[in-house]
């Protein structure tokens, strides 16, 4: 449960350490040094979380210290929405690896699909982006590529092409589980990732998931990235508080009986962020 293996034969660690609202700064680097200390081998950021350079500073830094190995690490970013299209996706993705410092990265995703609320040629701009993106891979700049926040409408088009997506990263946690698009992805062998697997915080106090996680003695986050991963979905837990990024990895212990993971499954909506891929005018 540790690992994934990705439809491409590309193996993935199953917990990776989330960086958004991390941005450039001491902060940064010092967290996402805590985290690749603390054991995390995958971490998971994107061009529009101003932290690129910070990631990987932390990453350079860890290296040099001997705490990973590139090699070992497992490495996520995302191209912005205003890059989308074949000549600017290049370019993005140069931009990144740059600010990065690293000659390649694990994982490139479209962070958001172009949508039919904003553009007349919504698919043809997801296209043109993933031409760009699955060069990059045949050219060995990226080991697998994927999507983010794709409904199965947006993801059809591309699972066409050469190389079909190998990931999409959606909002997923208690109260916000999208399982018609967790459903769709996982039938078409596409791994899901989660973001916000805590709610962004916001399912912590539910008194239904502490009641379940007590009887565990672990904290809900641990419950919700244990869920997560239970359910076959890869979770991108972020603290900057370092003994909860310890406590965030600290979850191949125990595992959720089947009837509380039907408790949780169940859960009437709450918590989410209330973003959808085809309202979004980002
Ligand atoms: P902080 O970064 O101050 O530690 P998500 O991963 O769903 O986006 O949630 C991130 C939010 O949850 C952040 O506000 C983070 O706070 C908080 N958080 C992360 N891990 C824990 C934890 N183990 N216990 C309590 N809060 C946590």
């Amino acid at each position: 449960m540790k690992e994934v293996t990705l439809n491409n034969g590309i193996v993935m660690p199953a917990v990776g350490y989330g960086t958004w609202q991390n941005r450039n700064g001491e902060g940064a680097v010092e967290s996402v040094k805590e985290a690749l200390k603390a054991g995390y081998t995958h971490i998971d950021t994107a061009a529009c979380y101003h932290n690129e350079e910070s990631v990987g500073e932390a990453i350079r830094q860890a290296i040099d210290e001997g705490i990973i190995t590139r090699e070992n690490l497992f490495l996520t970013t995302k191209v912005w929405n205003p890059d989308r299209g074949y000549e600017s996706t290049l370019k993005a993705f140069n931009a990144s690896i740059t600010r990065l410092g690293v000659d390649y990265v694990d994982l490139y995703l479209i962070h958001w699909p172009a949508n039919a609320k904003q553009f007349d040629n919504w698919e043809q701009i997801n296209l043109d982006t993933w031409k760009a993106m699955t060069e990059l891979y045949k050219a060995g700049k990226i080991r697998a590529i994927g999507v983010s926040n794709f409904k199965p409408h947006h993801l059809k088009a591309l699972m066409e092409t050469e190389v079909k997506p190998a990931v999409n990263q959606i909002e997923y946690h208690p109260g916000n589980l999208q399982e018609d698009i967790v459903t769709f992805c996982q039938d078409n062998d596409i791994l899901v990732e989660a973001w916000s697997p805590l709610g962004t915080g916001r399912v912590l106090g539910d008194e239904r998931l502490q009641a379940i996680a007590a009887r565990y003695n672990k904290s809900v986050a641990q419950l919700c990235v244990r869920f997560a991963l239970q359910n076959g979905v890869v979770p991108l837990p972020k603290s900057v508080t370092p003994s909860r990024i310890v406590e965030n990895l600290n979850v191949f212990d125990f595992e959720i009986a089947e009837d509380d993971m039907a408790d949780i499954r169940n859960m009437a909506p709450f918590g989410g962020s209330g973003l959808d891929a085809d309202e979004v005018d980002f």
